[in-house]
């Protein structure tokens, strides 16, 4: 939702802001602007749509040379995504530039007063009033810092902002409130960024900017921090305020495409390495588990009598599995919910209530405050996030780091995998903890989880027949997922992943619900993807899938059934077969996902569709 990029040090502030907005662009893609300080005034410039109409505009249109300098790439909320609308916004001397991500809540009633004070405000967004406010204050203090502060105080909402002042050139300043905001320190440079792949390429010394605090980056010989520029945070009434340095612990190639034709493509292919690299240093030589990152005591672990998890989109699928895994081996009665339902139904929580969020940005406003509700109840909370210090494992009592790197395409997959990774780790962990399972038992598991990266590699060997079948579906309207018990979560994702890249009507159903009602919309060469679970698991769950195979197969539908290699009973009614590694039962999903992933790439793909920034999306939702 929006990605901020601000820069201070003796590069061209132009060259390092876009560049850092191309690594940005995932965040939004509606509109793109920056501004300069230079020759003691400020230059701005802003386009609708990609980031790439923004770069026309600036060959067109040179912008002065300048060592300070900020920029945005939009994911429109208050206003549409037109040229007026796109960050960054002025005051009405050209003096102030400020960019944000986030809401501010209370705008109208803000911009209202500005009206009455004479101020002429040009676009529809939330935005602007920040710009008028800042030129105010700092006509007063002089101070864009204290600006900042005194303006940040008045605002009610979720609030990235970062802003310069013509009188300030070789500031940069930038305030957080339940929205996220990282500096980068270079040699003689500072980078403020809503995350850190927009500066990576030139540092990777970070700090992480703690809730409710205003960070003021300034060139001087004299300052500390990087050498010839000064950080200096406070809270916003100017208190010294803490932050955190850390060392990012991956370099750019991470965040480049590397040859592939889509950040999707490169990230599904990483799926192998994020999976084994998820599991190093979780199992002890004896085949334990030792989950060090989780700081809630065994004690309290040994009193929880109910588990809930909360997250949003692919991530909930991964909750869907993981209530599975953690009833059938902990005996914990477990929930999983809509983060953005959760806090709406006054769900039962207290101390012996464990939640586990899961959120690979760390920064999806809907589990953010799902999970300060259940804090505020008494529940323990713990983050299964892949983003080092973002807000969500901030805020919990204990985090479990997926280690998927990042995860740049806006349609999730290897954080999906992760993710299930980490929570079959919770669900054994509380298990191993509880004496829910034997020794024997877990380590039984966790044989099985390492050789899951090796199974999602032959997935990956033999996918060019899944190619082949979305090519040819390319012109089809509808595609149903069917599967049960932990393929319906699979069906779920498969469906979200079409709809989102493929732009068609996909629906993912539990396969025994089919007759009470959706059958009926099988028809005539209607694709329908089944997901088989193993016939070596629970041979009933096995042959009430094949039913459901042959009774849509008899309506007319053209079926596509993901099974197990040596699954044979399936062969007779799959007008297309894809065979997955045999896998137990809990842990499928994470091969028969990947499949689902490769095909709805490349029906994607097929019609002509951008795979990693599909219309209307952005990757991380800091919005509720
Ligand atoms: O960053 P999060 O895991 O909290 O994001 C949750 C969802 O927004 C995300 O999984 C979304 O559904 C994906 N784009 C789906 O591919």
């Amino acid at each position: 939702m929006c990605g901020i990029v601000g820069y201070v040090g003796g590069q061209s502030a132009l060259d390092v802001v876009v560049a850092g907005l191309k690594r940005l662009e995932y965040r939004g893609y509606d509109s793109a602007g920056v501004a300069v300080l230079a020759d003691g005034g400020l230059a701005a410039a802003k386009k609708a749509g990609k980031l790439v109409n923004l770069e026309k505009e600036l060959v067109g249109r040179p912008l002065p040379a300048g060592a300070t300098g900020i920029g945005h790439t939009r994911w429109a909320t208050h206003g549409g995504p037109t040229d007026t609308n796109a960050h960054p916004h002025l005051d009405n001397a050209g003096r102030v530039a400020v960019v944000h991500n986030g809401i501010i809540e209370n705008f109208a009633e803000l911009r209202a007063e500005l009206a009455e004070r004479g101020h002429e405000l040009v676009s529809e967004t939330d935005t602007e009033v920040v710009a008028h406010l800042l030129a105010e204050s700092f006509s007063s203090c002089g101070d864009l810092a204290e600006s900042m502060r005194l303006v940040c105080r008045r605002l009610d909402g979720a609030f990235t902002l970062v802003a310069v002042h013509a009188d300030e050139p070789d500031v940069v300043v930038g305030a957080r409130r339940n929205s996220p905001l990282v500096v980068g320190l270079g040699e003689g440079e500072a980078f403020l960024a809503s995350d850190v792949a927009a500066f990576i390429a030139y540092t990777r010394s970070a700090i992480e900017l703690g809730q409710d605090q205003v960070v003021e980056l300034r060139r001087d010989a004299e300052g500390g921090g990087a050498a010839g520029v000064s950080v200096a945070v406070t809270d916003f009434h100017g208190a010294p305020g803490e932050a955190r340095s850390y060392h990012i612990d991956w370099d750019s190639s991470a965040a480049e495409k590397g040859g592939y034709d889509y950040f999707m493509l490169k990230e599904i292919a990483e799926q192998p390495k994020a999976v084994a690299d998820t599991l190093l240093g979780r199992i002890d030589p004896a085949g334990s588990l030792t989950l060090d990152e989780v700081r809630i005591p065994d004690s309290v672990l040994r009193e929880i009598d109910k588990i809930v998890v909360i997250a949003c989109g692919t991530a909930f699928h991964a909750g869907m599995i993981a209530k599975l895994a953690i009833e059938h081996w902990t005996r914990i009665p477990c929930e999983t919910e809509l983060a953005s339902e959760f806090r709406y139904r006054d769900p039962i929580l207290d101390a012996r209530t464990l939640v586990i969020a899961i959120s690979q940005s760390g920064e999806t406003m809907d589990t953010l405050m799902a999970l300060r509700h259940a804090r505020e109840q008494g529940a323990k909370v713990l983050a299964v996030c892949n983003t080092n210090g973002s807000t969500i494992p901030r805020e919990s009592d204990a985090v479990l780091y997926t280690h998927a790197g990042p995860e740049v395409a806006v349609a999730s997959t290897k954080a999906f995998l992760t993710q299930l990774i980490a929570c079959y780790l919770v669900a054994l962990y509380l298990a191993q903890v509880r004496g829910s399972k034997w020794g024997d038992e877990v380590r039984d598991v966790v044989r099985e989880l390492s050789a899951v990266a090796d199974r999602v590699e032959r997935v990956l060997e033999t996918m060019e027949p899944v190619r082949e079948l979305a090519r040819s579906l390319a012109d089809k309207n509808t595609v149903l997922f069917l599967g049960r018990h932990v393929g319906y979560p699979v069906a779920l994702e498969g469906a979200l992943k079409l709809k989102e890249l493929a732009y068609m009507h996909a629906e993912g159903f539990a396969a025994g619900e089919l007759k009470h009602g959706p059958i009926a919309l099988i028809e005539k060469d209607l694709p329908v993807v089944v997901v088989v679970p193993s016939p070596r698991g629970r041979s009933v769950l096995h042959d009430k899938i094949v039913s459901n195979i042959q009774e849509i197969r008899a309506r007319g539908a053209r079926t596509i059934v993901i099974a197990e290699e040596g699954d044979e009973a399936v062969v007779p009614y799959a007008d297309h077969l894809i065979r997955i590694p045999a896998t137990p039962t809990l842990l499928q999903p994470l091969v028969s996902t990947v499949p689902l992933q490769v095909f709805a790439c490349e029906l994607a793909t097929a019609r002509g569709n951008e795979v990693d920034q599909p219309r209307n999306l952005a990757k991380s939702v800091t919005v509720e």
